[in-house]
């Protein structure tokens, strides 16, 4: 029979007992780490829909951005409703704040989920990916800029990840933004008929995305374009020099006044974490301020900074020691006196819970569950037969030390072995 495959651009993630050669196992061995990191900043957990209306991304992230305008997994319902899988986390967890009346509270909240955007999928680039994600909701621009660059600087100590870059910008006030964009437009209108169509549509869009244009031939007239540095006032420099204070001892961080984001809603800093590990999708985390999303989306004004890291494109680049968590291999050499059998392993679970206890559930010979054993890099095989059994006795086989012999345990004597290791 004709067989049905996955979806182009989405992933299985099958985990092969903490093999992190694995994409799947550094997938959720980040995403364990990570929820440490968020419970160590007292961050509070929120989980909405996958499914959102569709509106809800017109209004946040905007009609003009590349994630709505072309990437949006959109269907109609049942009821021809028009609704979206949700392309990031950050416009429901406002919607969700909203519609829960606590707007008008302060919230430090973390997410992790699937998101899915119908882009191109190449190396790092899925269309279905994981997002965690943090929003800081209530706090005006200040010590919440500096708690979100700590916490991206304690996960890149915490992953040890080598080789990246914390690249910052501000987009200053309405005010700037306004006579920065006007006059972008003004230095490139003359020049229109030597960008390509990506880049006029931006031009009559959002003009500030330009100057994220990928297009060399762009990025060469932009050369002697307006720079937002000379539009910005001189707080929000002040505030990108004390960020790069602040944390340059534990994180490369480097001011980019080019650096502008593919969503709408960033009203002031914004920040996006690099590796020249990832190729092209050189991205692993990105986010910034975003002061009036909230009054958008039909709620109070919500002063909020927040980022998501891209987990797949995080994983690859972690570098974790060895989990050297001890591993028995537990090996019952006959079906016959399973339950029996059953209940010493257990009863040695009870005992320490700081080792892993893997009970072979399959059927086999003795050899091809130790070369199991072996494989799996477990220190330890306990061998229980029927002789075994009949005698209360236990054979444990020393598997990492080549010199050691294996030895013959009675149960009270395999109780105090067990609650020993660490
Ligand atoms: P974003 O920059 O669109 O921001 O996405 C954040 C991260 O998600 C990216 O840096 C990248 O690592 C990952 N990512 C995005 N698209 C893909 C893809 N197709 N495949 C794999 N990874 C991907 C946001 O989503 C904002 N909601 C961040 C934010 C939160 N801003 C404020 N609060």
């Amino acid at each position: 029979m004709e067989k049905i495959h996955s979806l182009t651009g989405m992933m299985d993630l099958i985990g092969q007992r903490n093999n992190k050669t694995q994409i799947a196992d550094r997938i959720f061995l980040t995403e364990k780490i990570l929820r440490n990191i968020f419970q160590n900043y007292s961050l509070s957990e929120i989980r909405t829909p996958a499914l959102e209306d569709e509106n809800l991304f017109k209004r946040s992230v905007g009609d003009s951005s590349d994630i709505v305008n072309k990437e949006l997994y959109s269907f109609l319902d049942k009821n021809d409703k028009s609704i979206v899988l949700r392309p990031e986390g950050t416009a429901g967890v406002i919607r969700s704040i909203i519609e829960k009346k606590i707007d008008g509270d302060n919230h430090k909240l973390w997410y992790l989920g699937a998101m899915w955007r119908y882009e191109r999928p190449q190396k790092g680039r899925f269309r279905q990916f994981y997002q965690a994600g943090v929003e800081i909701l209530g706090y005006e621009e200040g010590i919440a800029e500096l708690e979100m660059m700590s916490l991206i600087c304690s996960i890149n100590r915490e992953l040890d990840i080598k080789n990246s870059v914390i690249k910052i910008n501000h987009l200053g006030n309405k005010d700037c933004k306004k006579s920065f964009c006007k006059d972008l437009i003004d230095y490139l209108k003359p020049m229109s008929a030597e960008l390509d169509k990506k880049d006029l549509d931006r031009l009559n869009q959002n003009p500030l995305r330009i100057l994220d244009s990928k297009n060399p031939e762009t990025q060469n007239i932009l050369k002697d374009a307006p720079v937002i540095a000379d539009y910005l006032p001189q707080e929000s420099k002040d505030l990108l020099e004390l960020i790069k204070d602040t944390f340059s001892n534990d994180c490369d961080i480097s001011i980019d006044y080019k650096l502008v984001r593919g969503l709408d809603y960033y009203t002031g800093l914004v920040f996006e974490a690099v590796s020249e590990e990832l190729g092209a999708q050189d991205a692993y985390l990105g986010g910034g301020r975003y002061d009036e999303l909230c009054s958008q989306l039909g709620g109070k004004s919500l002063p909020a900074i927040g980022m998501a890291i891209g987990i797949e494109r995080l994983a690859s680049l972690v570098n974790i020691p060895e989990n050297n968590k001890t591993l028995i291999s537990f090996i019952i050499l006959s079906s016959k006196i399973e339950q029996k059998t059953y209940k010493i392993a257990h009863n040695l679970r009870l005992l320490n819970n700081k080792i892993n206890i893997d009970i072979q559930l399959s059927e086999g010979s003795l050899k091809s569950k130790l070369r199991r054993a072996n494989k799996d890099n477990a220190s330890y095989a306990l061998i229980i037969g029927e002789e075994e059994l009949k005698s209360n006795t236990v054979i444990v086989k020393p598997l990492l030390d080549e010199n050691s012999e294996q030895s013959i345990m009675d149960l009270n004597e395999l109780d105090d072995f067990v609650k020993s290791l660490t």
